[in-house]
């Protein structure tokens, strides 16, 4: 196979597998995904996406094809001969059998397992630092699939599309009370005097990021203070930086939001440091 992945049980070649019309995932964005990093062929904290990925599927009725995750991941990666690279799995309801909004009982999920060689982000973002803008519309804390990683990605899309078009890296939403919530594809980090890391609790509004949380657990073990906290447009004055974390960019400088610098400007030691022990943390486990 040259482009293989993987559906509903096994590998097929991507240019000529097939969904079902009726798929709902396709109709309705009616499913859940997760995005992990590959590190030396091996998917980095599978625990942790597994267990998301479960509870957003318990949360929305679906029965979490867990164990063929397993075996699907596994066997990709090898025929893929993936060795850095990141993946994708795409869980959804399943077809749809009738009309109309809800499901059929009974119907099984439909699984998805993509794989992409390379490294996510270049070295260059890293040294630049990606500078953001406000997205100009807010994120819903209240909404029960604020907290998931769905399929419904129309929001982020639009918050992605209006950072490009202000010729930014990326999108960041304030809340429905105006706090600092999370960029379109990222967590946000502030880091305050002393070194005080401070990023906004999931209840504004925001997806509990895999590698927000390896940075909350990685950070007092490099003398950092870490904590969830509010953080309102005004507080950013008061950070001398700032950077956002995804499974794929793990740490990358926050410089500028709306055009106006965060701190000096440049990407700060603090997150230079945190990607660094982020690497040696993943190198730990990978070898
Ligand atoms: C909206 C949003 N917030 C946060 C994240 C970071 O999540 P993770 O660290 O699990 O990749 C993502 C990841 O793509 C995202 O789409």
């Amino acid at each position: 196979l040259r482009s293989p992945i993987w559906l509903n049980g096994k590998l097929s070649e991507a240019s000529v597998a097939v969904l079902h019309v009726s798929e709902r995932g396709f109709l309705f964005g009616d499913g859940l995904m997760e995005t992990l990093r590959i590190y030396d062929g091996r998917p980095w904290a599978m625990a942790e996406h597994r267990q998301r990925l479960a509870a957003g599927c318990a949360a929305l009725g679906i029965d979490c094809p867990l164990a063929e995750i397993d075996t699907g991941l596994a066997t990709l990666l090898s025929a893929a001969g993936l060795g850095e690279g990141s993946a994708r799995i795409t869980v959804t309801r399943g077809q749809a059998l009738r009309r109309g909004l809800l499901g059929t009982p009974g119907v099984s999920p439909t699984l998805l397992i993509t794989a992409v060689p390379g490294q996510p982000y270049h070295a260059e973002a890293y040294q630049c630092g990606f500078q953001a803008v406000t997205v100009s519309f807010p994120r819903n804390q209240h909404s029960p699939i604020v907290n998931l990683k769905t399929l419904n990605c129309l929001e982020n899309i639009l918050g992605r599309n209006e950072a490009q078009v202000a010729g930014a890296d990326e999108g960041i939403f304030n809340n429905l009370d105006g706090e600092l919530a999370e960029g379109t594809v990222s967590n946000l980090f502030l880091v305050y005097q002393e070194g005080r890391l401070v990023t906004p609790p999931v209840a504004c509004g925001l997806l509990p990021g895999i590698a927000r949380q390896n940075v909350l657990e990685l950070a007092p073990e490099i003398g950092l203070e870490a904590c969830e906290e509010v953080i309102r447009p005004g507080n950013l004055g008061q950070a001398g930086e700032a950077f956002l974390t995804n499974s794929l960019m793990e740490v990358m400088p926050l410089v500028s939001l709306d055009g106006i610098k965060i701190g000096s400007g440049r990407p700060g030691p603090v997150a230079r440091h945190l990607r660094q022990a982020y690497l040696n943390l993943v190198h730990h486990h990978v070898t």
